[in-house]
């Protein structure tokens, strides 16, 4: 998806930015299958706006590149990450602007489902990539569906789920497919919203690609639908999304 043929960009920090605790549940989560010892370089791809550029240079200690084809976005991340650990360029995955050798992490948060060629993407992963180095993915996938909060209000986003997401059998096939070992999986249960009429004001932004695919009217319907729930929606009920979390090696011995 081309982030900067939709509104999305305008509407994405204020309908997708985190509680600190849900950010450092993230971060203790990632740094679990992925330790911080040896990780100077990391690459944080299709950083977007830059949610997790900062948190990934602060907790690893070490110089991140953001890599991101929206023009939108990343005026947006260079406008609130600038300091001399960050940097950032235009690309997508499919052809990394960057060295041989010179990461040794590439992060991706919600990008594999944007991925015009993932085995492409997978290939120039393991090129930029130092021996021993990782990969680590974070992505809703079709596996979760029925846990995603969409759905009550918005049923016709399963078949856009089933038509644009990812499996996890799909992700480390890919990957596989490039010489990867996997190096460890956790399904994550995401606080997507403090409460419904948090996660309604997050809709009501449609900076997310289910809900920009979602026709018109089914979008509409659904936020009439919302709007009443939330009437009566307790405020201390949060709402929950199952994430994936994913970690790929390459092996230390092979060459690229
Ligand atoms: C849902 S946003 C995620 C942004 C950020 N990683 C985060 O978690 O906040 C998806 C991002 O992927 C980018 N994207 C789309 N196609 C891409 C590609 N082929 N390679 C890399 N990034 C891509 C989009 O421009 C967008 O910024």
């Amino acid at each position: 998806m081309d982030y900067d043929k939709t509104s999305m960009p305008e509407g994405y920090d204020a309908a997708r930015t985190y509680q600190p605790d849900v950010m450092a549940d993230w971060m203790d989560r990632i740094v679990a299958l992925v330790p911080v010892d040896g990780v100077e370089d990391i690459v944080d791809l299709g950083c977007g706006t830059g949610r997790y550029t900062a948190a990934l240079a602060e907790r690893y200690g070490a110089r991140v590149f953001g890599i991101e084809p929206s023009e939108k976005m990343l005026a947006q991340a260079r406008a609130k990450h600038g300091d001399g650990a960050i940097r950032f360029g235009q690309g997508g995955g499919e052809a990394l602007p960057a060295a041989d050798g010179s990461a040794d992490l590439i992060f991706l948060s919600m990008v594999y489902h944007h991925l015009s060629d993932p085995a492409a993407t997978a290939r120039e992963c393991r090129r930029v990539l130092r021996p021993g180095g990782r990969l680590c993915i974070r992505n809703s996938t079709q596996d979760r569906v029925e846990s995603f909060p969409h759905l009550r209000f918005f049923p016709a986003v399963r078949e856009i789920v089933a038509r644009t997401s990812p499996s996890v059998a799909g992700i480390t096939g890919a990957f596989e497919g490039a010489g990867f070992e996997v190096a460890g999986h956790e399904v994550v249960r995401h606080r997507n919203a403090t409460n419904w009429a948090s996660q309604r004001d997050n809709f009501a932004r449609r900076a997310d690609s289910f809900l920009a695919r979602l026709a018109d009217a089914d979008y509409e319907r659904g936020m009439a639908e919302l709007d009443r729930h939330c009437e009566t929606a307790p405020p201390d009920d949060p709402v929950w999304m199952d994430i994936d979390l994913l970690a790929f090696r390459v092996p230390a011995t092979s060459a690229a």
